[in-house]
């Protein structure tokens, strides 16, 4: 199911201005390899959460091959951090070529290996935590990342509607596991949330 009106998508592209060489050479490889990342929409408002927050320091959970970190990258200054974590090596290669086309490597620290196990080992707190690890673990997610987000911080997390399939009556392990995150967002005491029914549905949530 379209989460939104394929037409209202087909417009928001058609209206969103260029991408720089390495990003549209970034969508083109995910277009090729049918890859999961956020897409161009979801990117520019990653960048523009990032910017209103004045993020130095970002840590992400399930970065692919660097689509979403690039676009925070754009946001954050010279002396901004994002730590990148994901579990297959070939995407960590590939994201070190594209962040160097682009000269954001200096900025970006990339870890390799199980991004819920990966925090534990990190000092400090974040500005931004994006979490777009595999669905099913997203209750893990939330529970690893709310002790690390600074007061003000925002906890991001891609496809919150699952493609519709959060209106499942039998939902599978994945499809639970972001049921589960809608609902810990929202009752959180610690978080102020909202859902953003772009692309596949964007939670973002300030910690209070
Ligand atoms: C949807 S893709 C990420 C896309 C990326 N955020 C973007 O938009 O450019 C999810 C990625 O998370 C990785 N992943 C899933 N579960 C993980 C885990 N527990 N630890 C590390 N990486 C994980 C997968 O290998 C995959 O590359």
């Amino acid at each position: 199911m379209d989460i939104v009106n394929s037409h209202i998508v087909e417009y928001l592209l058609n209206v969103t201005p260029e991408r720089d060489e390495v990003l549209r050479d970034m969508e083109e490889y995910a277009l090729a390899r049918n890859f999961p990342v956020v897409g161009p929409l979801v990117g520019r408002l990653l960048l523009l959460l990032a910017k209103t927050t004045q993020a130095t320091r970002i840590l992400e959970l399930g970065s692919g091959f660097g689509y979403s970190a690039y676009w925070f990258a754009k946001a954050i200054g010279k002396d901004g951090e994002i730590i990148c974590t994901e579990g297959n090596p070939d995407n960590a290669q590939h994201a070190q070529t594209y962040f160097q086309r682009g000269k954001i490597a200096n900025k970006v620290t990339f870890l390799v290996g199980d991004a819920l196990k990966l925090v534990d080992d990190l000092e400090g707190q974040f500005d931004i935590i994006f979490n777009d690890i595999d669905k099913h673990q997203y209750p893990k997610a939330f529970r690893k990342a709310l002790p690390r987000l600074r007061k003000g911080g925002l906890l991001i997390s891609d496809n919150v509607l699952w493609s519709g399939k959060v209106l499942n009556h039998k939902p599978d392990a994945d499809t639970a596991g972001i049921l589960t995150y809608n609902r810990l967002i929202y009752s959180s005491k610690e978080l102020f949330s909202t859902v953003i029914p772009l692309r596949d549905g964007v939670s973002i949530s300030i910690k209070l």
